[in-house]
């Protein structure tokens, strides 16, 4: 299925590694022009090598710590200057730590909140004006399925979620009719270094195998194992397409089939 996604623009956060880079892949294989955020330079100048020389599109990188206020801005004037548009917003920025609750202090909560919450909250504040000018957009959230059934040792990713799905929800209502489409996709385990990190630090605080603590989690997952970060990639660039334009303020779970709830 073609996408129809050739020469539209995408802004890309927590693009140099794990979900957002593979997001970015998956856009760059359908002909998108792509603008990759993330705070590590070096990272985002070798995607951009690589995804220009193997798909012919035009890339730039633009290093931001998207917990500072006022950097959403110019991540977006830097996108605008070397594009002129921006039609598609995929916010995949995000490092929530885990642990046991009554261990787990302000600042992890703090931390969570700041980067995952606000910084997509600012960088859809800041994208969301010229969406309206250019009388459209779509907006990919890469949020987590912690957010409808929250996990006991992930509760500051899984708080973070929630409140993201929330915010996705009530803003799709209020953008819909200027055609800027919002949705959440919301993986479960997916093996990028994000979730390796989780694991180990669960493990050393735990005293356990990564082994013995990943299979907490691969043995509630009916598939029996962890998903792929090119999975969800393929995901979001669907969700940013117009070959999903009906579905607004909705979210997509892929979590090999984890997640329970209907909704
Ligand atoms: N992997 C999973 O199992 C899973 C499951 C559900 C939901 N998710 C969610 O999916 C999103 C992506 O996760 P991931 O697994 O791809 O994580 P990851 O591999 O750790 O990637 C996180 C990305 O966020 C960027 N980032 C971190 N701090 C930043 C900051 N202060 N400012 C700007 N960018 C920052 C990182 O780049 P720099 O370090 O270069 O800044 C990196 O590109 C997260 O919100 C995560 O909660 C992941």
């Amino acid at each position: 299925m073609d996408l129809l996604l050739k020469d539209k623009v995408a802004l890309i956060t927590g693009a140099s590694r794990g979900l957002g880079a593979a997001s970015a892949a998956a856009l760059a294989a359908e002909g998108t022009n792509l603008v990759l955020s993330a705070r590590d330079g070096d990272a985002l100048d070798s995607q951009v090598k690589r995804l220009t020389a193997n798909f012919g599109i035009r890339a730039i990188a633009v290093p931001a710590d998207l917990t500072q206020n006022g950097v959403s801005d110019s991540v977006v004037k830097s996108s605008l200057d070397a594009f002129g548009r921006i039609d598609i917003l995929i916010n995949s920025a995000g490092a929530s730590q885990g642990g046991l609750f009554w261990e787990i202090p302000d600042q992890v909560w703090q931390d969570s909140m700041e980067l995952k919450v606000m910084g997509t909250i600012r960088m859809m504040r800041a994208v969301i004006p010229h969406m309206l000018e250019n009388k459209g957009g779509r907006i990919v959230n890469i949020v987590g399925n912690t957010g409808l059934q929250p996990s006991p040792r992930l509760l500051p990713g899984s708080a973070a979620n929630a409140a993201l799905l929330a915010v996705t929800r009530g803003l799709a209502e209020e953008l819909a009719p200027q055609n800027v489409i919002i949705n959440a996709l919301n993986p479960g385990p997916t093996r990028t270094e994000r979730w390796t990190t989780l694991m180990a630090k669960l493990a050393e605080s735990s005293g356990r195998s990564v082994a013995d603590v990943e299979s907490d989690y691969t043995a509630q997952i009916p598939m029996d194992r962890l998903g792929e970060p090119e999975e969800i990639g393929r995901l979001a660039a669907f969700l940013a397409s117009e070959r999903a334009a009906n579905m607004t303020g909705g979210c997509l779970t892929a979590d090999g089939g984890w997640t329970k709830g209907i909704g």
